[in-house]
């Protein structure tokens, strides 16, 4: 693949505060000299043979193909950032920041903050949308390559000293202020209406359990936090269990393949929360087994190993004082300080 070069998007004399000289060296000298690093590399990888060729070369050239590769496509924003005056925002524009953000003050303050972060230092200061989350986030990189995976940058601002040291010198907050007066808010408001419309990565469908009503460990440690009663059954296999050293702390474990043993003990008046290992497929049938006599069941999604990585508090499986093999009413105390990740 050969890169092509991309024309000036902004109209350098119509820029306030920013010259054509600074525009002209910068798409020269820095976007030109990116575009044509990125097509050595990537004609040097292209002609050599990766199955002979030593691994550390290859890796080289591909670190070196990617940060190019980033460089190029993050300075032909840049330069599609300028152009207008700065102030006059879109109204979607302005609602989606203010969504996000929760005001647009809020947003540029918190963009030229990152921004004087990073003077004296190269890198880029970007406003970016991201599917997974359908949000706006501004962020900063150290480098050309650590732009948001899966993040589609929506304006850019370089930090990099030659954006702004032949004409502004040692004062990169004059350069910041300039580049504020200059955003070309309509072609934003393009970018990010084409971003908005990129699907988010799927997510897992439990297809089997698709009516069943589920719950996420957040809304479950919520509960427990604000006092709300709420009857948690770990239900991981019993030849799992046997194994296993810790569990959810406010939770009991009780076999799934005894239901009809330990149904007695629920009430019907509070709602029941079922999980097993990962989330798939026991804790989802026993909530499925109580639904049908008449409890408010839903399963735990992402299960034991769910409630894990988000810190949630554990203890020991053989601890009946207030887990473990208890009794299925027992509550947690409100007070209790839930934040802490500790095994207990
Ligand atoms: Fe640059």
């Amino acid at each position: 693949m050969r890169y092509k070069i991309a024309p000036l998007f902004c109209r350098p004399w119509t820029l306030n505060g920013i010259s054509p000289r600074l525009i002209e060296s910068h798409y020269e000298n820095d976007y030109g000299n990116a575009l044509s690093s990125l097509n050595a590399a990537t004609a040097e990888l292209e002609a050599l043979d990766p199955a002979t060729t030593p691994a550390a070369l290859i890796h080289r050239l591909k670190r070196d193909e990617a940060a190019l590769l980033n460089s190029t496509l993050l300075h032909e924003l840049y330069f599609a950032s300028l152009g207008g005056d700065g102030r006059t925002l879109p109204e979607p524009m302005a609602q989606a920041i203010a969504r996000d953000f929760g005001s647009v003050k809020r947003w540029r303050d918190e963009f030229i903050a990152l921004a004087h972060g990073l003077a004296g230092g190269p890198g880029w200061v970007l406003l970016t949308y991201v599917p997974r989350d359908a949000r706006l986030i501004n962020h900063t990189t150290a480098g050309h390559e650590q732009s948001l995976a899966g993040g589609i940058p929506i304006l850019a601002l370089d930090m990099y000293e030659h954006a702004y040291h032949l004409e502004f010198g040692a004062n990169p907050a004059a350069y910041v202020a300039a580049f504020m007066r200059n955003i070309e808010w309509d072609t934003a408001l393009q970018r990010y209406q084409n971003a908005v419309k990129v699907e988010p990565p799927p997510r897992l469908i439990q297809k089997q359990f698709a009516d069943i009503p589920s719950i996420t460990v957040e809304e479950v440690k919520g509960m427990i936090e604000s006092g709300r009663p709420v009857q948690i059954i770990d239900t991981r296999p019993r030849h799992y269990s046997t194994r296993a050293h810790e569990i959810m702390r406010g939770a009991v474990w009780r076999d799934p393949e005894r239901v009809d043993e330990w149904i007695g003990e629920l009430s019907k008046a509070e709602p029941v929360v079922t999980f097993c290992v990962y989330g798939f497929h026991i804790g989802c049938e026993t909530a499925v087994t109580l639904r049908k006599v008449g409890f408010d069941a839903r399963y735990l999604v992402g299960g034991h190993y769910a409630w894990k990585a988000i810190k949630g508090p554990l203890t020991l499986l053989d601890d009946t004082s207030s887990s473990g093999f208890g009794p299925v009413m027992q509550r947690i105390r409100p007070e209790e300080p839930l934040a802490d990740p500790q095994l207990e």
